[in-house]
Protein backbone atom coordinates (compact mmCIF):
# COMPACT_ATOMS: atom_id res chain seq x y z
CA UNK A 1 0.00 0.00 0.00
CA UNK A 2 1.44 3.50 -1.17
CA UNK A 3 0.07 6.75 0.40
CA UNK A 4 -0.07 9.81 -1.56
CA UNK A 5 2.99 11.23 -0.55
CA UNK A 6 4.81 7.81 -1.45
CA UNK A 7 2.96 7.65 -5.01
CA UNK A 8 4.52 11.00 -5.81
CA UNK A 9 7.87 11.61 -4.06
CA UNK A 10 10.66 12.12 -6.20
CA UNK A 11 13.01 9.88 -4.57
CA UNK A 12 14.14 7.00 -7.17
CA UNK A 13 13.85 4.44 -4.22
CA UNK A 14 14.79 1.35 -5.69
CA UNK A 15 18.24 3.60 -7.01
CA UNK A 16 18.70 4.53 -4.16
CA UNK A 17 18.46 1.09 -2.36
CA UNK A 18 20.77 -0.50 -4.73
CA UNK A 19 23.19 1.50 -3.52
CA UNK A 20 23.05 0.25 0.19
CA UNK A 21 24.09 -3.39 0.00
CA UNK A 22 23.40 -4.35 3.46
CA UNK A 23 19.57 -4.07 2.92
CA UNK A 24 19.54 -7.14 0.23
CA UNK A 25 20.29 -9.40 3.28
CA UNK A 26 17.79 -11.89 4.62
CA UNK A 27 16.86 -12.80 8.06
CA UNK A 28 15.55 -17.05 8.39
CA UNK A 29 14.01 -16.18 4.61
CA UNK A 30 12.35 -13.19 5.02
CA UNK A 31 13.84 -9.81 3.51
CA UNK A 32 15.13 -7.71 6.17
CA UNK A 33 13.63 -4.62 6.79
CA UNK A 34 15.82 -2.23 8.78
CA UNK A 35 13.88 -0.29 10.93
CA UNK A 36 16.70 0.15 13.69
CA UNK A 37 17.94 3.32 11.94
CA UNK A 38 17.80 5.50 15.11
CA UNK A 39 20.06 3.39 16.72
CA UNK A 40 22.28 3.58 13.29
CA UNK A 41 21.57 4.09 9.61
CA UNK A 42 22.92 1.31 6.81
CA UNK A 43 25.86 3.09 4.13
CA UNK A 44 25.92 3.37 0.97
CA UNK A 45 28.75 1.08 -0.93
CA UNK A 46 30.56 4.10 -1.88
CA UNK A 47 31.62 4.98 2.18
CA UNK A 48 32.66 1.83 2.37
CA UNK A 49 34.79 2.34 -1.38
CA UNK A 50 36.36 5.51 0.49
CA UNK A 51 37.52 3.68 3.66
CA UNK A 52 39.03 0.57 1.80
CA UNK A 53 40.92 3.31 -0.32
CA UNK A 54 42.19 5.24 2.51
CA UNK A 55 43.26 2.84 4.00
CA UNK A 56 45.00 0.80 1.07
CA UNK A 57 46.38 3.87 -0.26
CA UNK A 58 46.60 6.86 1.68
CA UNK A 59 47.08 5.20 5.53
CA UNK A 60 49.15 7.53 7.95
CA UNK A 61 49.28 9.59 10.59
CA UNK A 62 48.57 13.22 9.65
CA UNK A 63 51.15 16.33 10.19
CA UNK A 64 53.92 14.35 8.49
CA UNK A 65 56.42 15.49 5.48
CA UNK A 66 55.87 12.74 3.37
CA UNK A 67 53.30 11.60 0.74
CA UNK A 68 50.63 9.83 2.15
CA UNK A 69 50.81 11.76 5.64
CA UNK A 70 50.14 14.83 3.22
CA UNK A 71 47.41 13.18 1.55
CA UNK A 72 45.60 12.35 4.88
CA UNK A 73 46.02 16.20 5.56
CA UNK A 74 44.48 17.37 2.39
CA UNK A 75 41.68 14.24 3.40
CA UNK A 76 41.17 15.97 6.72
CA UNK A 77 40.50 18.84 5.27
CA UNK A 78 37.99 17.83 2.55
CA UNK A 79 36.31 15.89 5.52
CA UNK A 80 35.66 19.37 7.02
CA UNK A 81 34.75 21.06 4.00
CA UNK A 82 32.12 18.53 3.87
CA UNK A 83 30.18 18.48 7.40
CA UNK A 84 30.63 22.26 6.70
CA UNK A 85 28.74 22.11 3.88
CA UNK A 86 26.22 19.16 5.78
CA UNK A 87 25.33 21.90 8.41
CA UNK A 88 25.58 25.39 7.26
CA UNK A 89 29.47 26.85 8.77
CA UNK A 90 32.93 26.91 7.98
CA UNK A 91 35.48 24.24 8.06
CA UNK A 92 37.43 25.39 10.53
CA UNK A 93 34.28 25.47 12.80
CA UNK A 94 34.18 21.19 12.34
CA UNK A 95 36.00 18.86 14.69
CA UNK A 96 35.98 15.11 15.06
CA UNK A 97 35.90 12.90 17.58
CA UNK A 98 35.17 9.44 18.68
CA UNK A 99 31.12 9.62 18.98
CA UNK A 100 28.70 12.61 20.15
CA UNK A 101 28.99 11.33 23.88
CA UNK A 102 32.77 12.11 23.98
CA UNK A 103 33.00 15.11 22.31
CA UNK A 104 30.37 15.87 24.86
CA UNK A 105 32.44 14.87 27.68
CA UNK A 106 35.11 17.04 26.23
CA UNK A 107 32.77 19.40 25.50
CA UNK A 108 31.27 19.81 29.12
CA UNK A 109 34.94 19.77 30.67
CA UNK A 110 36.00 22.21 28.88
CA UNK A 111 33.10 24.71 29.80
CA UNK A 112 32.78 23.69 33.39
CA UNK A 113 36.42 25.09 33.94
CA UNK A 114 34.85 28.24 33.48
CA UNK A 115 31.96 27.54 35.61
CA UNK A 116 31.26 28.35 39.38
CA UNK A 117 29.57 26.69 42.43
CA UNK A 118 26.25 28.10 42.00
CA UNK A 119 25.75 28.67 37.94
CA UNK A 120 23.57 26.92 36.28
CA UNK A 121 22.66 24.81 33.44
CA UNK A 122 19.25 23.58 31.86
CA UNK A 123 18.79 20.48 30.53
CA UNK A 124 15.53 18.53 29.29
CA UNK A 125 13.85 15.25 30.29
CA UNK A 126 13.30 14.53 26.98
CA UNK A 127 16.77 14.14 25.98
CA UNK A 128 19.46 11.24 25.32
CA UNK A 129 21.76 10.62 28.45
CA UNK A 130 24.91 11.74 26.21
CA UNK A 131 23.31 15.72 26.31
CA UNK A 132 22.59 15.40 29.89
CA UNK A 133 25.11 13.03 32.11
CA UNK A 134 27.76 14.83 30.73
CA UNK A 135 26.53 18.36 32.05
CA UNK A 136 25.45 16.62 35.07
CA UNK A 137 28.86 15.63 36.00
CA UNK A 138 29.77 19.34 36.89
CA UNK A 139 27.67 18.99 39.49
CA UNK A 140 30.86 17.98 41.33
CA UNK A 141 32.11 21.83 40.84
CA UNK A 142 29.08 23.08 42.75
CA UNK A 143 26.59 23.60 39.01
CA UNK A 144 23.18 23.50 39.63
CA UNK A 145 21.29 21.22 37.53
CA UNK A 146 17.72 22.32 36.13
CA UNK A 147 15.45 20.45 33.95
CA UNK A 148 12.67 21.26 31.60
CA UNK A 149 9.55 19.18 31.64
CA UNK A 150 7.75 17.68 29.12
CA UNK A 151 4.19 17.34 28.44
CA UNK A 152 3.20 14.50 28.77
CA UNK A 153 0.22 13.57 26.31
CA UNK A 154 2.20 14.42 23.24
CA UNK A 155 5.84 13.81 24.47
CA UNK A 156 6.61 17.76 23.13
CA UNK A 157 9.20 20.01 25.15
CA UNK A 158 7.28 22.44 27.61
CA UNK A 159 9.32 25.47 26.10
CA UNK A 160 7.10 27.65 29.19
CA UNK A 161 8.78 25.40 31.53
CA UNK A 162 11.96 25.83 30.06
CA UNK A 163 11.90 29.40 28.97
CA UNK A 164 11.18 29.66 33.37
CA UNK A 165 14.26 27.56 34.14
CA UNK A 166 16.41 29.85 32.36
CA UNK A 167 17.84 32.90 34.60
CA UNK A 168 20.86 35.26 34.78
CA UNK A 169 22.41 32.32 36.68
CA UNK A 170 21.97 29.88 33.89
CA UNK A 171 25.39 29.58 31.33
CA UNK A 172 24.75 26.72 29.21
CA UNK A 173 21.29 25.29 27.84
CA UNK A 174 21.74 21.62 26.30
CA UNK A 175 18.78 20.83 24.31
CA UNK A 176 18.42 18.02 21.70
CA UNK A 177 17.07 18.75 18.08
CA UNK A 178 15.00 15.88 18.13
CA UNK A 179 14.36 12.70 20.23
CA UNK A 180 15.91 9.65 19.46
CA UNK A 181 12.93 7.32 22.04
CA UNK A 182 9.43 9.46 20.61
CA UNK A 183 10.96 11.65 17.45
CA UNK A 184 9.62 14.69 18.88
CA UNK A 185 11.59 18.30 16.97
CA UNK A 186 12.54 21.02 19.54
CA UNK A 187 12.40 24.77 18.33
CA UNK A 188 16.14 24.85 19.26
CA UNK A 189 16.19 28.19 18.07
CA UNK A 190 13.84 29.58 20.63
CA UNK A 191 15.46 27.64 22.68
CA UNK A 192 18.80 29.89 21.48
CA UNK A 193 17.38 32.51 21.50
CA UNK A 194 16.26 32.31 25.25
CA UNK A 195 19.72 30.95 26.08
CA UNK A 196 21.47 34.17 24.66
CA UNK A 197 19.11 36.85 26.40
CA UNK A 198 20.90 35.73 29.21
CA UNK A 199 24.15 35.18 28.01
CA UNK A 200 24.38 31.58 27.96
CA UNK A 201 25.61 29.18 25.10
CA UNK A 202 23.42 26.68 23.72
CA UNK A 203 24.59 22.91 22.81
CA UNK A 204 22.54 21.22 20.73
CA UNK A 205 22.51 17.94 20.01
CA UNK A 206 21.13 17.17 16.31
CA UNK A 207 21.96 13.36 16.27
CA UNK A 208 18.79 12.09 16.22
CA UNK A 209 17.76 14.73 14.10
CA UNK A 210 20.62 14.86 11.18
CA UNK A 211 19.75 11.98 9.14
CA UNK A 212 15.82 13.60 8.56
CA UNK A 213 16.03 17.01 7.63
CA UNK A 214 18.20 19.78 6.33
CA UNK A 215 20.41 21.45 9.35
CA UNK A 216 21.55 25.52 9.32
CA UNK A 217 23.64 26.04 12.21
CA UNK A 218 24.09 29.76 11.41
CA UNK A 219 20.10 29.70 11.27
CA UNK A 220 19.29 28.28 14.57
CA UNK A 221 22.77 30.38 15.82
CA UNK A 222 23.39 27.84 18.41
CA UNK A 223 27.26 28.15 19.99
CA UNK A 224 27.62 24.45 19.85
CA UNK A 225 25.87 21.45 17.34
CA UNK A 226 27.01 17.62 17.70
CA UNK A 227 25.79 14.95 15.44
CA UNK A 228 26.75 11.33 14.90
CA UNK A 229 28.26 10.32 10.83
CA UNK A 230 26.65 6.69 11.57
CA UNK A 231 23.09 8.11 12.34
CA UNK A 232 22.90 9.88 8.72
CA UNK A 233 24.62 7.16 6.60
CA UNK A 234 28.59 7.22 7.81
CA UNK A 235 31.02 5.70 9.48
CA UNK A 236 31.09 5.15 13.38
CA UNK A 237 32.46 9.24 13.98
CA UNK A 238 31.14 12.18 15.91
CA UNK A 239 30.94 15.55 15.11
CA UNK A 240 31.05 18.61 16.83
CA UNK A 241 29.88 22.01 15.28
CA UNK A 242 31.47 24.69 17.20
CA UNK A 243 31.41 28.99 16.46
CA UNK A 244 34.78 29.83 15.76
CA UNK A 245 34.69 31.47 18.52
CA UNK A 246 34.17 29.48 21.21
CA UNK A 247 36.53 26.90 19.43
CA UNK A 248 39.53 29.41 19.90
CA UNK A 249 38.75 30.68 23.17
CA UNK A 250 38.07 27.94 25.30
CA UNK A 251 40.57 25.61 26.72
CA UNK A 252 40.24 21.76 25.92
CA UNK A 253 42.20 19.49 27.99
CA UNK A 254 44.87 18.22 25.56
CA UNK A 255 48.19 16.67 25.69
CA UNK A 256 50.75 19.62 25.29
CA UNK A 257 53.05 18.61 21.95
CA UNK A 258 49.43 18.73 19.91
CA UNK A 259 48.44 21.87 17.63
CA UNK A 260 46.51 24.22 19.65
CA UNK A 261 45.20 25.70 16.32
CA UNK A 262 41.58 25.33 16.47
CA UNK A 263 39.65 23.16 15.48
CA UNK A 264 42.42 20.47 15.94
CA UNK A 265 42.96 21.40 19.49
CA UNK A 266 39.32 19.69 19.89
CA UNK A 267 40.66 15.97 18.17
CA UNK A 268 42.28 14.45 21.29
CA UNK A 269 44.62 11.69 19.89
CA UNK A 270 44.92 9.92 16.33
CA UNK A 271 41.94 10.21 14.62
CA UNK A 272 39.66 7.45 12.58
CA UNK A 273 41.10 8.54 9.37
CA UNK A 274 39.47 5.84 7.26
CA UNK A 275 36.20 6.34 9.16
CA UNK A 276 36.56 10.53 8.61
CA UNK A 277 37.21 9.98 4.57
CA UNK A 278 33.93 8.02 4.80
CA UNK A 279 31.82 10.71 6.20
CA UNK A 280 33.12 12.86 3.14
CA UNK A 281 31.59 10.14 1.00
CA UNK A 282 28.20 9.91 3.15
CA UNK A 283 27.70 13.65 2.92
CA UNK A 284 28.75 13.25 -1.01
CA UNK A 285 25.84 10.55 -1.32
CA UNK A 286 23.77 13.22 -0.14
CA UNK A 287 24.48 16.02 -2.55
CA UNK A 288 24.46 13.72 -5.53
CA UNK A 289 21.21 12.82 -4.20
CA UNK A 290 20.17 16.21 -4.22
CA UNK A 291 21.60 17.14 -7.39
CA UNK A 292 19.48 14.23 -8.83
CA UNK A 293 16.13 16.22 -7.63
CA UNK A 294 17.40 19.41 -8.31
CA UNK A 295 19.57 20.67 -10.92
CA UNK A 296 19.96 24.34 -10.28
CA UNK A 297 21.79 23.08 -7.30
CA UNK A 298 25.19 24.95 -7.98
CA UNK A 299 26.49 24.07 -4.29
CA UNK A 300 27.29 21.61 -2.54
CA UNK A 301 25.57 22.85 0.23
CA UNK A 302 22.33 23.90 -2.01
CA UNK A 303 22.18 19.93 -3.16
CA UNK A 304 22.64 18.48 0.32
CA UNK A 305 20.12 20.90 1.33
CA UNK A 306 17.56 19.81 -1.81
CA UNK A 307 18.41 16.21 -0.69
CA UNK A 308 17.16 16.63 3.14
CA UNK A 309 13.86 18.66 2.03
CA UNK A 310 12.65 15.79 0.10
CA UNK A 311 13.80 13.20 2.64
CA UNK A 312 11.70 15.11 4.88
CA UNK A 313 8.73 14.89 3.07
CA UNK A 314 8.91 11.21 1.56
CA UNK A 315 9.58 10.39 5.86
CA UNK A 316 6.21 11.81 6.77
CA UNK A 317 4.46 10.02 3.86
CA UNK A 318 5.92 6.83 5.58
CA UNK A 319 5.25 8.21 9.31
CA UNK A 320 1.85 8.67 8.39
CA UNK A 321 1.24 5.26 6.92
CA UNK A 322 3.03 3.62 10.09
CA UNK A 323 1.57 5.84 12.39
CA UNK A 324 -2.13 5.57 11.63
CA UNK A 325 -1.71 1.86 11.29
CA UNK A 326 -0.32 1.20 14.64
CA UNK A 327 -2.68 3.48 15.95
CA UNK A 328 -5.41 0.73 14.64
CA UNK A 329 -3.51 -1.98 16.39
CA UNK A 330 -5.71 -3.32 19.71
CA UNK A 331 -3.97 -2.76 22.87
CA UNK A 332 -1.13 -0.51 21.24
CA UNK A 333 0.06 2.61 23.91
CA UNK A 334 1.64 5.03 21.44
CA UNK A 335 3.86 7.77 22.64
CA UNK A 336 4.30 11.21 20.95
CA UNK A 337 2.82 13.15 18.20
CA UNK A 338 -0.02 11.54 15.54
CA UNK A 339 -1.97 14.31 14.13
CA UNK A 340 -0.67 13.86 10.82
CA UNK A 341 -0.93 18.00 10.81
CA UNK A 342 1.71 18.45 13.39
CA UNK A 343 4.48 16.59 11.58
CA UNK A 344 6.81 19.09 11.01
CA UNK A 345 7.38 18.58 14.64
CA UNK A 346 8.65 15.11 14.52
CA UNK A 347 10.79 12.46 12.83
CA UNK A 348 9.83 9.37 11.43
CA UNK A 349 10.64 7.66 14.75
CA UNK A 350 7.89 6.33 16.93
CA UNK A 351 7.75 4.22 20.75
CA UNK A 352 4.94 2.39 21.22
CA UNK A 353 3.85 -0.64 23.96
CA UNK A 354 1.49 -3.27 23.54
CA UNK A 355 -0.24 -5.09 26.29
CA UNK A 356 0.64 -7.89 27.32
CA UNK A 357 4.00 -8.28 25.46
CA UNK A 358 7.15 -6.55 26.20
CA UNK A 359 8.74 -4.34 23.94
CA UNK A 360 11.76 -6.95 23.99
CA UNK A 361 9.58 -9.70 23.14
CA UNK A 362 7.92 -7.74 20.27
CA UNK A 363 11.21 -6.59 19.02
CA UNK A 364 12.56 -10.30 19.17
CA UNK A 365 9.42 -12.05 17.56
CA UNK A 366 10.25 -9.36 14.59
CA UNK A 367 13.57 -10.11 14.39
CA UNK A 368 12.61 -13.92 13.62
CA UNK A 369 10.89 -12.41 10.70
CA UNK A 370 13.48 -10.42 9.36
CA UNK A 371 12.50 -7.10 10.49
CA UNK A 372 15.11 -4.86 12.79
CA UNK A 373 13.38 -2.64 15.39
CA UNK A 374 14.69 -1.57 19.50
CA UNK A 375 13.83 -1.78 22.48
CA UNK A 376 14.46 -0.74 26.15
CA UNK A 377 15.11 3.49 26.30
CA UNK A 378 17.83 4.08 24.36
CA UNK A 379 19.77 5.88 26.82
CA UNK A 380 16.78 8.51 26.71
CA UNK A 381 16.59 7.13 30.33
CA UNK A 382 15.04 10.36 31.98
CA UNK A 383 11.54 9.91 29.80
CA UNK A 384 11.24 6.21 30.20
CA UNK A 385 11.53 6.85 33.99
CA UNK A 386 9.26 10.07 33.35
CA UNK A 387 6.27 8.26 31.69
CA UNK A 388 6.62 5.11 33.85
CA UNK A 389 7.85 2.31 31.73
CA UNK A 390 11.29 2.17 32.45
CA UNK A 391 10.74 -0.94 34.75
CA UNK A 392 9.49 -2.56 32.02
CA UNK A 393 11.12 -3.10 29.81
CA UNK A 394 11.02 0.62 28.18
CA UNK A 395 9.42 1.04 24.92
CA UNK A 396 9.53 -0.43 21.12
CA UNK A 397 10.93 1.88 18.62
CA UNK A 398 10.32 1.83 14.91
CA UNK A 399 12.10 4.37 13.57
CA UNK A 400 12.05 4.94 9.21
CA UNK A 401 14.69 5.81 7.01
CA UNK A 402 14.85 7.22 3.02
CA UNK A 403 15.51 4.10 1.98
CA UNK A 404 12.48 2.18 3.55
CA UNK A 405 9.64 1.85 1.91
CA UNK A 406 5.69 1.52 1.76
CA UNK A 407 6.15 -2.15 1.52
CA UNK A 408 8.19 -2.49 4.55
CA UNK A 409 5.93 -0.39 6.64
CA UNK A 410 3.26 -2.36 5.38
CA UNK A 411 4.97 -5.82 6.27
CA UNK A 412 5.77 -4.46 9.74
CA UNK A 413 2.12 -3.31 10.48
CA UNK A 414 0.78 -6.99 9.58
CA UNK A 415 3.35 -8.71 11.19
CA UNK A 416 3.36 -6.55 14.37
CA UNK A 417 -1.39 -7.55 14.03
CA UNK A 418 0.19 -10.92 13.76
CA UNK A 419 2.41 -11.32 16.49
CA UNK A 420 -0.32 -9.33 19.33
C1 LIG B 1 19.75 11.73 20.27
C2 LIG B 1 21.07 11.07 20.53
N1 LIG B 1 22.05 11.76 21.12
C3 LIG B 1 23.25 11.25 21.37
C4 LIG B 1 23.54 9.95 21.04
C5 LIG B 1 24.89 9.41 21.34
O1 LIG B 1 25.64 9.42 20.15
P1 LIG B 1 27.03 8.66 20.05
O2 LIG B 1 26.72 7.20 19.93
O3 LIG B 1 27.64 9.22 18.81
O4 LIG B 1 27.80 8.97 21.26
C6 LIG B 1 22.57 9.16 20.42
C7 LIG B 1 22.84 7.76 20.09
O5 LIG B 1 21.97 6.97 19.86
C8 LIG B 1 21.30 9.74 20.15
O6 LIG B 1 20.33 9.05 19.55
Amino acid sequence: MLTAQNETTKLDLSGIRTQFPSLAQTVNGHPAIFLDGPGGKQVPQRVIDAIRHYLSRDNANSGGNYETARRTDKMLLEARHAMADFLGCDWDEIAFGQNMTSLTFAMSRAIGRELKAGDEIVLTCLDHDANFAPWKALEERGVVIRVAEIHEADCTLDMADLAGKINSRTKVVAVGLASNAVGTINDVAEVTRLAHKVGALSYIDAVHYAPHGPIDVRAIDCDFLVCSAYKFFGPHMGVMYGKREHLQRLTPYKVRPATNDSPQRWEVGTLNHECIAGITECVNYLADLGRSLDASAATRRQAVLAAMKEIQLYERGLAEQLISGLLKIRGLMFYGITDPSRFAQRCPTVAVRVDGHTPAELASQLNDRGIFTWDGNYYAINLSERLGVESSGGFLRIGLAHYNTANEVETLLKTLREIV
